[in-house]
């Protein structure tokens, strides 16, 4: 196996859908992947992250729609002749057989020469850090060395693409972390396509140049993970990525002026309203709260409100904070020293026009 970077696929998907049963879990999804990048699906539990993430792999019923590898559209190719390389939740070791031989098996079946497969066995392990391992069987390695084994026996392929769904959710929150860099590390080096699913957010903005979010079986959003941050589609994506202060409700024009009212009374100036706009998104961390009386910020609003809760969070103090019928979250960092407000005490809940999102419905 050339460890070398090589050509990376483009992976391209066209209005598909795909039902079991009566029961359509995918809706008109159309998406572009770049190639070489490291992108993932995003999103709750039932989204149908991994039934998309199957139909790449030709697993599950038939899609209606294009699935184009290269331009090739493999939508309604048998699995084994794809070349893309699945990495499963549960690794599907063979556990009666070595290490090797697990990482040997789809060269075998393929019928390649044996020299060739020995040494192909050895960089694959090599890649993945676990050349003294390749006799053991899978029962004596830990959760991390498993997934790498898993690993091993897909690249070794050499396919188009890597798909791997939810490959870290059966290792702990510290070997996560390390396993998560290491596959993307690996990923850097074969310059090879990947799609990553996971329904935790921190894996998905750490490795990926670009996501997206799904939600009931739609494609909600696709962008970097700053983008997506910063510049949410709807709601949903506000919510799910993060912590926002979502209000709902319609512009009002009056002369040259506008203002956004939320359903519960609050009105905010805007200079640069969006025609629809049904809820405004703003992050906790993007308000500031003063003790009252205190002058106004240039180009900032100023809203009376009164404490309802403090949690102390270590970085982050959160307060709850009522203003008229709303309740805002606010997040300070917290520094030594720095004020600390107290529940029923009255504040200036500050922010300012460029620190929160229209939201169209
Ligand atoms: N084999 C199946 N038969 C029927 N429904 C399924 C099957 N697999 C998945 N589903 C349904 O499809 C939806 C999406 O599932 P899935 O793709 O596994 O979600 P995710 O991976 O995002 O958690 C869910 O509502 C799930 O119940
Ligand atoms: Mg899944």
């Amino acid at each position: 196996m050339s460890t070398q970077p090589r050509e990376s696929s483009e992976i391209i998907i066209e209005n598909l859908s795909l039902s079991f049963g009566t029961t359509e879990v995918l809706k008109g999804i159309d998406l572009v992947i770049k190639p070489g990048e490291f992108f993932s699906f995003l999103g709750p539990s039932g989204s149908g992250k991994s039934t998309l993430l199957r139909a790449i792999a030709g697993f599950g019923p038939t899609p209606e729609g294009r699935i184009l590898i290269s331009g090739e559209d493999i939508a309604r190719l048998p699995p084994w002749e794809r070349n893309v390389g699945m990495v499963f939740q549960s690794y599907a070791l063979w556990p009666h057989m070595s290490v090797a031989k697990n990482v040997a098996f789809g060269l075998e079946e393929r019928k390649v020469p044996q020299a060739e497969i020995d040494v192909r066995v050895k960089q694959a392990l090599d890649l993945v850090d676990l050349a003294d391992y390749a006799h053991r069987r899978p029962s004596q390695l830990s959760g991390g060395q498993q997934q790498r084994v898993a690993l091993a026996r897909t690249i070794i392929i050499e396919p188009r693409v890597l798909l791997l769904d939810e490959p870290l959710s059966n290792l702990d929150a510290n070997l996560r972390i390390q396993m998560r860099r290491d596959i993307l590390a690996l990923q850097r080096k074969l310059n090879l396509t990947t799609i990553f699913v996971t329904h935790d957010q921190e894996e998905a903005n750490t490795t990926s140049d670009r996501m997206a979010v799904l939600n009931n079986g739609i494609l909600q959003q696709v962008g970097s993970p700053i983008d997506l941050y910063d510049a949410p589609a709807n709601t949903f994506v506000a919510s799910f990525l993060g912590t926002a202060n979502i209000l709902k409700g319609e512009l009002k024009k009056s002369g040259k002026s506008s203002a956004f009212i939320s359903q519960k009374g609050m009105e905010i100036p805007i200079t640069k309203p969006l025609e629809n706009t049904s809820a405004i998104a703003i992050r906790p961390q993007n308000i500031h709260l003063q003790p009252p009386g205190k002058k106004k910020t240039a180009n900032s609003f100023d809203f009376k409100g009164v404490v309802s809760e403090v949690e102390f969070l270590g970085e982050t103090l959160r307060y709850s904070v009522t203003v008229g019928n709303e309740s805002i979250l606010v997040d300070h960092s917290h520094r030594p020293g720095d004020i600390i407000f107290s529940v029923s005490e009255e504040v200036n809940v500050v922010f300012a026009e460029d620190q929160f999102v229209m939201l169209q419905a």
